[in-house]
């Protein structure tokens, strides 16, 4: 698929994605959002959610946030999605109780190319999203670039195993199970399909922290979770940048 198709793609599925996603993962997504958020300090001024879709990552974080005057950023290429994320946030907005600390800003961009000066950020965070970008090489550079030195990157993105019982049976479970549910609720079962086969052909977890330590970041890590089908991987723009 090119830009084009991928972005009309998420524009389509936008209003049924995290109802699908919730399901599709039998509710474990919740658990990995859970690790991914104990990543934020909760002391980062200057946030990126790259491929925010529809804003749960970006909120995800801004719920850490305890710097006063934190700014947080989600781009993402589909507007549809970008609606969405939008609608979430007036909603927190509107209930009182909720006291968010941070101004956010849900914009329309490419992460391959993105429209902020360099050295900002303190924190870049891709979760579900970097699969899904055509050109991953170009982005990791870019996330370097906005990067403020000592900054940190975080990655979360779903794998395919490669230990080979599990394999065949986890290829089994999103082949058949994973692109029925996913596609009846969002009514896309095509979309379900690419985005099954953008799991597979997902560089594996050691190949992949060599593309972004490969991009300039230094320290890269990764854990992975709940048998090798997602991980999180994360590193740091060297202060000598
Ligand atoms: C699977 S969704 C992930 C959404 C969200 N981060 C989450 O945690 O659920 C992937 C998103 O990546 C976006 N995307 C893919 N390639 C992109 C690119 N090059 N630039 C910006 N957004 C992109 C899609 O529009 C889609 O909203």
């Amino acid at each position: 698929m090119d830009k084009q198709n991928v972005e009309n793609l998420f524009d389509n599925i936008s209003r049924r994605y995290d109802v699908a996603n919730y399901f599709t993962s039998l509710g474990i997504e919740r658990y990995w959002r859970r690790k991914f958020s104990a990543h934020i300090s909760g002391s980062e001024k200057y946030v990126l959610d790259g491929c925010c879709g529809t804003g749960i990552s970006t909120l995800n974080i801004v719920n850490k946030i305890k710097e006063k005057g934190a700014r947080v950023f989600g781009v993402d290429f589909s507007e549809e999605m970008l609606e969405v994320a939008r609608r979430r946030l007036l909603k927190i907005n509107l209930k009182s109780e909720n006291k968010i600390n941070a101004e956010i800003e849900f914009k329309q961009g490419d992460v391959s190319d993105l429209n902020f000066k360099d050295n900002y950020f303190d924190i870049i965070s891709i979760v579900f999203g970097i699969r899904n970008v055509i050109n991953r090489e170009e982005a990791l550079k870019e996330f370097f670039r906005v990067a403020k030195p000592g900054g940190k990157l975080i990655i979360m993105e779903f794998n395919f195993p490669q230990k080979s019982f599990f394999r065949k049976l986890y290829s089994f479970y999103i082949g058949r199970v994973l692109v029925n549910i996913g596609g009846v609720i969002t009514k896309n079962k095509k979309a379900y399909q690419y985005l099954v086969t953008t799991i597979k052909n997902f560089p594996p977890v050691e190949e992949f922290t060599s593309l972004i330590t490969s991009a300039g970041w230094a320290n890269a890590k990764a854990e992975k979770l709940t048998l090798e089908t997602c991980t999180i991987f994360s590193a740091e723009k060297s202060c000598n940048n």
